[in-house]
């Protein structure tokens, strides 16, 4: 009688398995939210750059900040993507799955992100509008670089 019952006990131990890998970890909820939200401000930031430059005469105290911002978010954006936050996660995500498994890449594309981050914030710091045009243009490089690697299409 008790030998009968081992088998539907297992299956029930490999279903609570099962549900538990399909379920979304608070972990991987959280870091899904976070680079949104960080990515969300990022592109607000650099849209309003973008703005100021199509001037030709950039308002330094309003991008100032935002080149500012820019940098330091660019700074944590590798602790947004822990292993398991891709779209095996079960979170709505456009984060591709190369990120985890071209993680060099990713690291390259994230460094060059953060090298232009921190030139525009040099630009910006000299005044000279012809130089902050240049390297706006070279941060939105790579914006795009990492964004056809390792983001999904809308
Ligand atoms: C190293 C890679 C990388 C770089 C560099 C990068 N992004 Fe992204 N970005 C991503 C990934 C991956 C996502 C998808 C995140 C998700 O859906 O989980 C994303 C998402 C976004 C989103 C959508 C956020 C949302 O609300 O879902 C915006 C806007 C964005 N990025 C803007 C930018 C801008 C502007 C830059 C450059 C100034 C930039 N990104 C640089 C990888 C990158």
């Amino acid at each position: 009688m008790m030998r009968s019952c081992w088998p539907i006990a297992l299956m029930a131990i490999a279903g609570t398995g099962l549900a538990a890998a399909h379920a979304a970890s608070p972990a991987a909820t959280a870091a899904v939210k976070a680079r949104k939200a960080n990515y969300k401000e990022i592109g607000g930031a650099f849209k309003t750059i973008n703005d100021e430059v199509k001037t030709g005469n950039p308002d330094l105290a309003t991008i100032r900040p935002l080149a500012r911002d820019i940098a330091t978010r660019a700074a944590g954006q590798l602790k947004w993507f822990p292993k398991g936050s891709g779209p095996e996660s079960g979170e709505k995500t456009r984060a591709k799955p190369a990120i985890w498994s071209d993680m060099a890449g990713f690291n390259s594309a994230h460094a060059a992100f953060l090298t232009a981050a921190n030139g525009l914030n040099t630009a910006i710091a000299s005044g000279n509008p012809a130089h902050i045009a240049q390297a706006q243009k070279t941060l939105g490089g790579t914006c795009k670089t990492c964004h056809d690697r390792y983001r999904e299409a809308d």
